[in-house]
């Protein structure tokens, strides 16, 4: 009885609901993120962690041959390798890659990646925080040259900080966030008596365009369970900040 009822799981496993993953040819795990301009610590997450998912590089286990676990498991692989495949990675636009890159990051920090029931059945691939931390290394801004080659105003940069800003910057005491005057040039978390996050404090950055252009872009990229819930999406608005906070330096 119970052989007959394996030998009709493994039948049902040639049906594939989902769609069958198991088409396409592997060339191996290092034609995986082709062109990608990535940190080597970064990358070795992503082939060791996400690879059975985001690419064609699929490790298929013994038990994926019995239905109806392998439509499961078929159905997460299709899905994922729609989102994201990494071994077709150099045929994704720049723009979409650095997309890609804050998207897994971001994930990566929630700890929705790799899903819980992958964590369950490979109990060394939840990541570590040496792993998100290498991960956090991959370059999410491809507009950091609009802030870096001083496209940015300085008038309307301080109406922004008026507008977007000041509800928690002002200046003096009891604000959800320290005071900004003279932040540029600046250790980060250097107000004494704020209170920051742990994550600021121990980041050890100092404020530039470079750190403040991701601050501001994302301030959950650049520094890990920071208390700063606001980010400026628009390119723009974020040189036009950050040439007001030069200039309150003198530094333009
Ligand atoms: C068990 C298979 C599996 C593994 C392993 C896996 N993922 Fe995924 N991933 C999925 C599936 C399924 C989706 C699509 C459904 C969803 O968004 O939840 C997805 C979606 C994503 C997305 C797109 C999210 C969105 O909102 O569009 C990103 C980014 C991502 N994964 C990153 C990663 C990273 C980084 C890793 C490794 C640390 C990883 N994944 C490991 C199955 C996997
Ligand atoms: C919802 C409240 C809130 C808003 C709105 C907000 N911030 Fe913040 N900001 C904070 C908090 C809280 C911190 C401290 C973060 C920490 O300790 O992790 C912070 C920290 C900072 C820092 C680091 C300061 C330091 O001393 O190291 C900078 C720079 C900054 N914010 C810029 C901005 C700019 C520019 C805007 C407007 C575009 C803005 N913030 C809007 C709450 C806010």
């Amino acid at each position: 009885m119970i052989a007959l009822f394996v030998v009709c799981l493994t039948g049902l496993s040639f049906v594939h609901p989902f769609g069958n993953p198991r088409v396409e040819p592997r060339k191996g795990l290092n034609t995986l993120l082709q062109g990608a301009n990535i940190p080597a610590g970064a990358k070795s997450v992503l082939v060791t962690k996400c690879a059975d998912c985001h690419s064609n590089e699929t490790r298929w286990p013994v038990y994926a041959r019995l239905a109806p676990g392998s439509w499961l498991i078929e159905r997460d692989i299709v899905e994922a390798r729609k989102k994201m495949n990494l071994s077709l990675w150099d045929q994704i636009p720049p723009d979409q890659q650095v997309a890609l890159f804050g998207q897994m990051i971001h994930e990566a920090k929630r700890g929705d990646m790799p899903p819980l029931q992958y964590r369950l059945l490979h109990w060394d691939s939840r990541l570590t925080s040496t792993d998100v931390a290498s991960l956090s290394m991959m370059e999410t801004s491809s507009h950091q040259e609009a802030s870096l080659s001083g496209s940015g105003d300085p008038i309307r940069g301080q109406s922004v900080f008026e507008k977007r800003c000041t509800g928690c910057h002002a200046t003096g005491e009891g604000h959800e966030g320290p005071p900004l005057a003279g932040v540029f040039g600046r250790k980060a978390a250097g107000v004494t008596g704020f209170g920051y996050s742990a994550g600021l404090k121990n980041s050890g950055i100092m404020w530039d365009e470079t750190t403040l252009e991701k601050w501001l872009k994302d301030p959950d990229i650049l520094v890990p369970d920071n208390k700063m819930d606001f980010h400026v999406p628009s390119a723009q608005e974020r040189s036009d900040l950050i040439a007001y906070f030069k200039r309150q330096k003198g530094q333009n």
